[in-house]
Parts: C-alpha cells; sequence; structure tokens
C-alpha cells in the first residue's frame, strides 16, 4: 500500500522529526476535527479571544481545500457546541456572524472545488442571519459531488441521541413499527444520517489544543474510529499537520474487535 512516501520534516514545530505520509496511502474516507485552541492562540499573542476564532476562520479555509485535494469524502468539523452558549455574548455573537463572513467569501472557491456543504446541530436556535448564510451555502453548493463539507453548528452529541430516542418513541406511539430497533435503524435517526451508511462514521477523529476529551462530539459515531490528539492550536493546525495526522493514521491496524483484516499490507 505504502509504495510512495513522502517525507516531510516538521521545522516548523521546532522539532526535527519525520513523518510518513503517503498521497497514495489510506487517506481516510471522513475526518472529523475538533477545532480547538483559537482562544489561546489569541492570549499568546496578547489578542482578544475573537481574533483568534477569525484565524481559525481563515484555517478551516485551507485544511478544506487540501483534505478535498487529497480525496478526503467527508470533512466534519466542530464549529460551536450545544455547552457553547455559556460564553459571554460577545463571544457568542461573534461566532454566530462566522458563517456570514465565512460562506460569503469562501462559497466560490468551494464551488471550484466541487465541494458540497452540510450543516448538522440545531440550527432552529442558530440566529436568523447565520441560519440564512447557512441555508444560502448549502442551496448554492447543493449539485456540488465532491466532499461534503460537513459543520456541526450548535451540535451535542448527547442531544443527538436523545433527540434520536424521541423520535423513535413516536414511531412507536405511531404504531409505525414493532420489530427491534437495530444499529443501522438507530443510526438513521441521527445527525449522520444523510452522509449515508458507508460514511456516517469518521474514520479518524483529530483534537488540536491539547485537550485530550471528547466534548460531546458524535459519541455513537466514534465507536471505532481511530484518535488523535495534537498539542497545536487550531489557528496553527498546517497542512503539514494535516499530513501528520494522516500519517499517523496510516499506521495503525484497525481491526473492529476482530483480527487483522485480509488482504491489508501488515503496518
Ligand atoms: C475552539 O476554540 C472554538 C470554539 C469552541 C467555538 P476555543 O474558543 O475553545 O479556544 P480555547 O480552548 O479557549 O483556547
Ligand atoms: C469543543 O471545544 C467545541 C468546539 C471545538 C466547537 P470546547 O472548547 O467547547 O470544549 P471544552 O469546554 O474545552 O471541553
Ligand atoms: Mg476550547
Amino acid at each position: 500500500m505504502f509504495n510512495i512516501f513522502t517525507k516531510q520534516t516538521k521545522k516548523k514545530l521546532g522539532e526535527e522529526k519525520t513523518i510518513n505520509f503517503s498521497k497514495d496511502g489510506d487517506i481516510p474516507k471522513h475526518i472529523a476535527i475538533i477545532m480547538d485552541g483559537n482562544g489561546r492562540w489569541a492570549q499568546k499573542r496578547r489578542l482578544p479571544r475573537i481574533a483568534g476564532h477569525k484565524e481559525g476562520m481563515n484555517n478551516v479555509k485551507k485544511i478544506t481545500t487540501y483534505a478535498s485535494k487529497l480525496g478526503v469524502k467527508v470533512l466534519t468539523l466542530y464549529a460551536f457546541s450545544t455547552e457553547n452558549w455559556k460564553r459571554p455574548s460577545n463571544e457568542v455573537d461573534f461566532l454566530m456572524k462566522l458563517p456570514v463572513d465565512f460562506f460569503d467569501v469562501f462559497v466560490p472557491e468551494l464551488i471550484k472545488e466541487n465541494v458540497k456543504v452540510n450543516v448538522m446541530g440545531f440550527t432552529e436556535h442558530l440566529p436568523k442571519h447565520t441560519q440564512k448564510a447557512v441555508e444560502n451555502a448549502i442551496k448554492e453548493t447543493k449539485n456540488n459531488t465532491g466532499m461534503i463539507l460537513n459543520f456541526a453548528l450548535n451540535y451535542g452529541s448527547r442531544a443527538e441521541i436523545l433527540t434520536a430516542v424521541n423520535d423513535l418513541l413516536n414511531e412507536v406511539k405511531q404504531g409505525n413499527f414493532t420489530e427491534e430497533v437495530d444499529e443501522d435503524m438507530f443510526s438513521n435517526y441521527l445527525m449522520t444520517a444523510s452522509l449515508g451508511n458507508e460514511l456516517q462514521d469518521p474514520d479518524l477523529l483529530i483534537r488540536t489544543s491539547g485537550e485530550e476529551r471528547i466534548s460531546n462530539f458524535l459519541l455513537w459515531q466514534i465507536a471505532y474510529s481511530e484518535l488523535y490528539f495534537t498539542e497545536t492550536y487550531w489557528p496553527e493546525f498546517s497542512l503539514v499537520h494535516l499530513e501528520e495526522a494522516i500519517g499517523s493514521y496510516q499506521k495503525r491496524q484497525r481491526r473492529f474487535g476482530g483480527l487483522k483484516i485480509e488482504g491489508e499490507a501488515s503496518k
């Protein structure tokens, strides 16, 4: 599988480290990222936290374009959690305006890249201007057939699972089904259902900023995801860092509780 190796030296990180990443190797179909560390990135520079969010947004553009070029099928980005409403209102207001600026500038490039925008979360609770920006981006990219850029916006996994359970209970009350609920059926009630069976679950979950927790993200879907944590703050997470994360993924052997998958080169 690893016939061509691109060896990159991570001089940017201040450490000499060779990473093995192959563009022709196993590229994760679905990458999910907990984009964390915007505030600390700004504080380190004596800037207000919102400056970190702006820089973080610019980084989304770079990482999206590169992921699409690498052949990633779904890139899910955790942009705002159901718990992030606890933050000061000026920060929340700024975060709610970001999609407006982001899509205004970036949609033409997304169209050029054939990227399709999808949003999952409790979008009905977002301010009207945020909803409108999101709806427009979805509409304008709906015929694109390349990578899905899936924003988790006002997303929380526990609320997602509870909503699925209540939807199922309603179906039962209405007598719509009597059989037992299995995993596939349950998945169809989650916010990732529109990604289709093959792509609902991330292959690789990345969290930036040094925190090693999940923070209510895709609890059901990451059952067998490969996890990758890095100290790098999101605004500094570069294309080389993405290659490093994928390089780490390419070295791993996924077993899903079984034994080594037949035909897979030993790693
Ligand atoms: C992630 O960066 C962005 C959002 C949660 C919206 P943070 O804002 O959490 O940055 P830190 O963790 O405080 O550094
Ligand atoms: C997770 O980051 C949510 C997003 C990146 C959108 P947080 O910064 O909100 O997570 P905690 O509070 O550190 O767990
Ligand atoms: Mg944070």
